[in-house]
């Protein structure tokens, strides 16, 4: 009973709030509140993060429906509501208003991309998803964070926007990490405790004022490290692995060449002795390259050995990523790429 009029006191606000623009935008125009820049209100505004969702519902004729929206906000436990605000220029203003029902999709952060579709205009933000129907024909988006399927229970006036209040029939939910809006931008969550955790370990301690730089190098030589304790433990040395790598990717290369991309890849050149104790042992072979230089390729044998060296680098690859959830690989990539810029 309390919570339920907890719930009717925040419809009640939102019915005051509505009533008082309308009075002052209908009465005298001149007197509809103080008139701020739009962009440095819509800045204030962004100083809000919040997650990302997507709204859904069917059209009149049956048409999916669907579009990017943060201005979600739980209500209400009990009875269990929901909210969120529609721009008054969407053309979908009608479609929302008359299906009764709508469903809202939290997004986890690996789904940026799926966010910019569904804020884009021009396309068929629907195409290629496997969709579950809910009530009324309401399409439901696989593979989100968490979402509530809703019966429309109220509209109200928001200035510019429409706000809908849906009452929850089904929900979901899946532990990911979310993706989080902030200040026009994308981005996800680091707990402060996780932060604080490292920043406390005692080997963090002696760090200089280069420690990012510390903590890169440190990450790259351990997970180097764990490649080259497997390759060793397959008779690879790093070098033969570099080499048959590099004419794995292109074929009849000459030594200059072969050094160039060995540098260029690990930092550190090649010696004519590993190419050709690699020709010794048939995994490569001499050929004339079109000007006249010797160049190498691949044997039979080589080929076949560059087939293991993928798979060794495939299950490091596995390795490292299995130690942070598919979001954190996104993001590191991301950022290492913004390093290496
Ligand atoms: C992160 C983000 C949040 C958004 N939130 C809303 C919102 O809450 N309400 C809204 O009407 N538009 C919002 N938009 C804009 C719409 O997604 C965008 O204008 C879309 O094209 C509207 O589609 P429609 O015109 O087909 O309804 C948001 C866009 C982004 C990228």
């Amino acid at each position: 009973m309390a919570r339920r009029s907890m719930a009717v006191s925040i419809i009640r606000r939102l019915e005051a709030f509505t009533m008082t623009t309308q009075t002052a935008t209908q009465t005298d125009p001149s007197k509809a509140g103080p008139s701020f820049d739009s962009r440095a209100l819509r800045d204030a505004f962004g100083s809000f993060a919040t997650g990302v969702t997507i709204v859904t519902t069917a059209g009149p004729d049956g048409v999916d429906i669907g579009l990017t929206a943060n201005s979600f906000s739980s209500v209400s436990l009990d009875p269990p509501m929901v909210l969120w605000s529609l721009a008054r220029t969407s053309l979908n203003m009608d479609a929302f208003r008359n299906n009764g029902h709508f469903a809202v999709h939290i997004l986890s952060a690996d789904q940026e991309s799926l966010s910019s579709r569904f804020a884009s205009k021009g396309i068929d933000r629907f195409e290629g998803l496997t969709l579950d129907r809910g009530p009324d024909g309401v399409p439901l988006l696989p593979d989100c964070m968490a979402r509530f399927t809703c019966k429309l229970a109220y509209q109200y006036e928001g200035g510019d926007h429409v706000i809908f209040v849906g009452e929850i029939v089904d929900f979901g939910h899946s532990a990911r990490k979310p993706l989080v809006f902030h200040g026009g931008r994308y981005g996800m969550l680091l707990a402060k405790q996780a932060v604080a955790a490292v920043e406390s370990a005692e080997e963090f301690s002696n760090l200089s004022s280069d420690d990012l730089l510390y903590q890169v190098s440190n990450a790259y030589l351990r997970t180097r490290q764990s490649v080259i304790e497997k390759l060793e433990s397959r008779q690879w040395k790093a070098e033969e692995y570099a080499v048959l790598s590099i004419i794995g990717r292109e074929d009849g290369l000459c030594m200059p060449e072969i050094v160039a991309r060995s540098e260029k890849v690990r930092g550190q050149g090649i010696s004519a002795a590993i190419v050709q104790q690699l020709i010794t042992r048939g995994l490569l072979e001499e050929v004339d390259a079109s000007d006249g230089r010797v160049a190498v390729r691949l044997t039979a044998d080589g080929r076949h050995a560059v087939l293991e060296l993928i798979a060794i680098r495939k299950s490091s690859e596995a390795d490292v990523q299995g130690k942070l959830d598919p979001s954190e690989v996104q993001l590191l990539k991301h950022l290492l790429a913004r390093l290496d810029a």
